[in-house]
């Protein structure tokens, strides 16, 4: 497995895996989160450097993952979701590689902080702590027991405030 950025030609299947991941027995439709990220390609929050996908030797997008842009206050700060492997290839660590990936792209870059909506018996193990912790408020004040923050080395006390996702995560 190797994690790479994604290039025009992943965005398919990059939506395939998104489908697959958050797909519910009996549920109508496609999930919602593979129309989100269609959306997202589509939003100027979009950043081309934070699309990663895992892929097989042979190329086959088995995993992604992606940063955009979201706020605290007026400080743009980073909003990480969805994240998605391919069902068949989950537990073999795929999850780990791409989020250790992107955090580490987001560091390079100098962004502050980036935050999620998650498990944080899944997050923590990569830095992530209740966005609370850092007096960072969650776009939705019933999300206070899984929104979480994983401060970079450009964060700074001084970002404070309530938290806003990209514009499609409004009509999710
Ligand atoms: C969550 C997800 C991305 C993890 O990817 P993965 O490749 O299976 O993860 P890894 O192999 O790196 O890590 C597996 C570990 O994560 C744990 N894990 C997976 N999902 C978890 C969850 N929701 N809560 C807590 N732990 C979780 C597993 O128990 C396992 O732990 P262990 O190593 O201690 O046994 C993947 O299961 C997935 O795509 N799920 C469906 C979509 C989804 O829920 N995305 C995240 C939304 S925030």
């Amino acid at each position: 497995m190797l994690i790479r950025r994604e290039s025009a030609r992943d965005a398919e299947a990059v939506e395939a895996v998104t489908a697959a991941a958050f797909a519910r027995p009996g549920a109508p439709g496609p999930p919602a989160e593979a129309r989100l990220v269609r959306e997202l390609r589509a939003d100027p929050a979009w950043l081309p450097p934070l699309s990663l996908v895992a892929v097989t030797a042979g190329d086959e997008v088995i995993g992604h993952v992606l940063c955009t842009r979201g706020h605290v206050g007026a400080v743009p700060v980073l909003g990480l979701g969805p994240l998605s492997v391919r069902p068949d290839w989950q537990r073999r660590g795929v999850g780990s590689a791409l989020v250790h990936a992107i955090l580490g792209a987001a560091d390079a870059l100098d962004e502050p902080l980036v935050a999620l909506l998650g498990d944080p018996g899944y997050y923590g193990r990569f830095g992530f702590r209740l966005s609370q912790e850092y007096q960072i408020a969650p776009p939705q004040p019933e999300w206070r027991a899984h929104f979480q923050v994983r401060p970079l080395a450009s964060y700074r006390p001084g970002i404070r405030g309530t938290f806003g996702y990209a514009e499609p995560f409004d009509r999710m």
